[in-house]
């Protein structure tokens, strides 16, 4: 892994950022993935999402969260009444990981190094947007914008300044959702803490 670091451009705007992206080879995850997904949304959003990576409905489409988690994003984003024109969505790791099993790409969980690999995009899209209200979505983001110590399930749902007037909201990951046995619960906990992320827009 030599990272992303010297994949980015030396002009920072998001068109630059997102091409440049598209050639990354910053860690061995793009050997096997379909494409680079990079975050889509404003330039000035008021909040950004920060998920984990590509799954595999976003590498065959090249866009972030449209398969199923996607969808109970949006549901979320709505149902908190955050516009979904005002949210830039991107991923801690750009390439999808997965596994073969017979014909089925089965997701794996990107490793820490991997994470590290990937931040210097993430770092810039922070920088770029410059969003208001940053929702971190589960414990791969939450790695790569506030370090390995951080607990989701602890923390989830207060707010953690990121500068003056801008903050982090964490939750879990909307993927967890589906996984979770108890799946209304799941749900309403997640709605509360998007509801929490929305009270803190400007
Ligand atoms: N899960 C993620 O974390 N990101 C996506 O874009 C899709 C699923
Ligand atoms: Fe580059 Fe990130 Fe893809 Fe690795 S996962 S190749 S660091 S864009």
């Amino acid at each position: 892994n030599i990272g992303a670091g010297r994949f980015l451009p030396a002009r920072l705007s998001l068109p630059a950022l997102r091409e440049a992206a598209l050639s990354c080879e910053g860690c061995d995850l793009y050997r096997n993935a379909t494409q680079t997904v990079f975050g889509a949304g404003m330039t000035h959003a008021t909040y950004m999402l920060v998920g984990e990576q590509p799954g595999d409905q976003e590498d065959r489409q090249g866009e972030p969260f449209v398969g199923p988690a996607g969808r109970i994003l949006d549901k979320g984003l709505a149902e908190a009444g955050i516009n979904r024109e005002s949210v830039y969505v991107t991923n801690a790791v750009k390439h999808f990981k997965f596994e073969l099993r017979g014909k089925r790409r089965i997701h794996q969980k990107p490793s820490a190094a991997e994470i590290d690999a990937c931040q210097p995009w993430l770092e810039a899209e922070m920088r770029l947007v410059d969003p208001a209200v940053t929702v971190i979505l589960g414990a791969t983001a939450a790695r790569a914008l506030l370090g390995p110590g951080f607990r989701v399930t602890r923390e989830r749902g207060r707010p953690f300044p990121r500068r003056e007037g801008a903050f982090y909201v964490a939750t879990i990951h909307p993927s967890a959702i589906l996984r979770a046995p108890d799946q209304d619960a799941a749900y309403e906990g997640f709605l509360e803490d998007l509801r929490a992320a929305a009270a803190l827009s400007p």
